[in-house]
């Protein structure tokens, strides 16, 4: 049988969804989504996980599930061909994680780079760590091989992740025989779209640092956002020599812009080479490049914007969009967890030879 080709990929629910979401992975997903070389699709909106460091929050994380899902239809996702589900409707995920957490060492998740960063962000007191934040990879990787997922588009951030899912089902295959499929991921072709930094320039765009562009932004705020953005400190008059590097402007150029910008926003440059040459060169104002940037930035947001006002009109529908796909998803995790269970020889009632053998050893 050829191997099926199926896409699981998934996001936190603690806000709406921002641009480096739109151009490290959601772009991709749609694109993808629509290029029909996949089997099956899932996206999961991953509110236990999010729970895993929000303890103190639940209610943000419940109020952002039809944020997300509101973003992922706006962008295109099309639930007549991808199947999005909410991670805490399905139980087996659980069962998986609990069997799975076997085969990881503490020390090795200790040293997961994503784990231990987070850990120093989110300054938990050094032994009051949940031990459910301290498992999530755990968790993602039941994600993960509860629906064979054999592509995983995420951002370069998870990649922690997916070699500990990776060395999970490899260790799990190894013990049980061939039955846990090892995915790959699949990052963002494009440098910019890798690590899109924040409005300031700093770090990544999150929303705890205030420094995100939201795809729900309003046509105003988006350019005020834009005018806001970090450029290079020393180019302070026109016919000064501006940097290119650690330009949150041109980053953003990098991300977005194609040739065909040019004709239709400003004409005067050929490409983004022609105009990153003259800003080096001096002579080139900031605010020009700003006003291009928004030109180029409405034009992409623009449509998902007025797609999401539409959606809103019908938030119960969206609901039951997300029970269905959530039904979907509980039939094909269910699936898997019956196969583990039964590579596992935990499947006693269903293993009449399992029975039959019993019963000779009691009567030898
Ligand atoms: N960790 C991902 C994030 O922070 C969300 C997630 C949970 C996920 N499970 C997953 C992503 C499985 C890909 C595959 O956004």
């Amino acid at each position: 049988m050829k191997k099926e080709k199926v896409i699981l990929t998934g996001d936190r629910p603690t806000g709406k969804l921002h641009i480096g979401h739109y151009v490290g992975s959601l772009k991709r997903r749609v694109e993808l989504q629509n290029s029909g070389e996949f089997d099956k699709i899932f996206i999961m909106i991953a509110d236990a996980q999010a729970l895993t460091d929000n303890v103190d929050n639940p209610e943000k994380v419940r109020q952002n599930i039809i944020e997300v899902a509101l973003d992922y239809l706006a962008c295109g996702i099309d639930p007549a061909k991808t199947t999005i589900f909410i991670q805490s409707q399905i139980a087996e995920l659980c069962e998986l994680s609990f069997y799975y957490m076997n085969l990881v060492s503490v020390s090795r998740l200790q040293r997961n780079p994503t784990v231990k960063t987070e850990i120093q962000m989110r300054n938990f007191e050094n032994n009051s760590i949940p031990v459910g934040f301290f498992t999530y990879p755990i968790s993602q990787a039941a994600d993960i091989t509860a629906f064979k997922g054999t592509v995983v588009p995420v951002g370069e951030d998870q990649k922690p992740m997916l070699e500990q899912t990776n060395e999970i089902v490899r260790r799990f295959n190894h013990i049980y025989g061939e039955t846990l499929i090892e995915p790959e991921i699949l990052l963002p072709d494009n440098a910019a779209c890798l690590r899109l930094p924040g409005l300031d320039g700093k770090a990544k765009m999150s929303k705890s640092l205030g420094n995100c562009i939201y795809l729900s932004e309003t046509a105003e705020e988006l350019q005020k956002k834009v005018k806001s953005m970090y450029t290079d400190p020393d180019h302070i008059r026109v016919e000064d020599p501006g940097k290119i590097e650690g330009n949150t402007v041109f980053t953003y150029l990098d991300a977005f812009c194609r040739p065909e910008h040019f004709e239709r926003y400003l004409p005067e440059y050929a490409n983004l080479d022609e105009l990153k040459a003259h800003y080096q060169r001096g002579g080139l104002g900031d605010m020009k490049v700003k006003r291009f940037l928004g030109a180029i930035m409405e034009e992409e947001l623009g449509p998902i914007r007025e797609r999401r006002k539409e959606l809103e009109k019908d938030i119960p529908a969206i609901y039951e969009m997300l029970r269905k796909g959530c039904e979907t998803a509980r039939e094909v995790a269910a699936e898997t967890l019956s196969e583990v269970r039964s590579a596992m020889k935990i499947n006693y009632f269903e293993d009449m030879s399992f029975i039959d053998e019993q019963a000779k050893r009691f009567q030898e």
